[in-house]
């Protein structure tokens, strides 16, 4: 079942989705958080490391399980998830960094590497809450529109649509990496619940095919349709072509 809230902006969405994550730690302080990295989640790791410095959130009982990664990409590399997410959030935060977990990028062996971050998965248990953002082409995480829906922990060639959004963290996008691990629709379907967060005009015809077109492995995130329990916050320009729907 899907829950949808409409918000004013990209700071409204931030703080209530943060809200819901708040809500998640203070009820459950031993929570296994599934999380994102890219522009959408920003605002929220800021709205929590603020709650967190005022003494209202505890990290300290935490685990974090990240989606994905950039393949052949070192974890110190300033372009890495693993940085992306220790300099936006982790060190902002009581967590114990031990209990903080994302795909290996540097392992070269992409076997090996998702091996290894299933039996990680596995050891951490259930995702009690589980963050995702929505690619243009619907992926989530880097799930890319395919032919069926991924299981597992693998590897992806990102599409040429990925490549060009993620230019803008990089100085061109010949830079930008064209591999990545990622958890696979089964390991993001396994969660608990599901918190989308999506802003901005160019998503809002993504967002429409994804909860109101078919549920396709070509638009990965329609497969959100399937889970029990699936929260999408968006702002006004992203919700435009679904207001009247929802
Ligand atoms: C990143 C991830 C991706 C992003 C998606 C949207 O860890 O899993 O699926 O959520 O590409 O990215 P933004 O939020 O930058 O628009």
């Amino acid at each position: 079942m899907i829950k949808y809230v409409l918000t004013k902006d990209y700071s409204d969405m931030s703080r209530k989705a943060a809200n819901i994550l708040s809500a998640q730690i203070l009820l459950k302080p031993d929570s296994v958080l599934g999380l994102a990295t890219g522009s959408s989640p920003l605002g929220i790791y800021t709205c929590l490391a603020e709650r967190c410095k005022k003494g209202d959130l505890d990290f300290s009982r935490i685990t974090c399980v990240n989606l994905d990664e950039f393949r052949g990409v070192a974890r110190e590399s300033e372009h890495s998830y693993y940085r992306f997410m220790h300099y936006n959030l982790f060190s902002r935060i009581n967590i114990d960094i031990n209990r903080t977990f994302i795909p290996d990028g540097s392992i070269e062996n992409a076997d090996e590497a998702c091996e290894e971050y299933e039996r990680i998965l596995t050891s951490v248990g259930e995702v009690d809450l589980q963050l995702l953002g929505l690619g243009h082409n619907g992926h989530i995480g880097f799930n890319e529109p395919a032919a069926v829906f991924s299981k597992g922990t693998h590897y992806e060639e990102l599409t040429e649509s990925t490549v060009r959004a993620n230019a803008r963290f990089f100085t061109s996008e010949k830079e930008v990496p064209t591999q990545a691990y990622t958890m696979g629709i089964r390991n993001i379907m396994s969660a608990k619940r599901i918190l989308m967060v999506v802003s901005g005009a160019d998503k809002s015809a993504i967002v429409k095919r994804a909860f109101f077109g078919d549920t396709t492995p070509n638009v990965p995130a329609s497969v959100l349709q399937l889970h029990r329990d699936v929260t999408v916050i968006g702002d006004a320009s992203a919700f435009s072509e679904i207001a009247d729907l929802i």
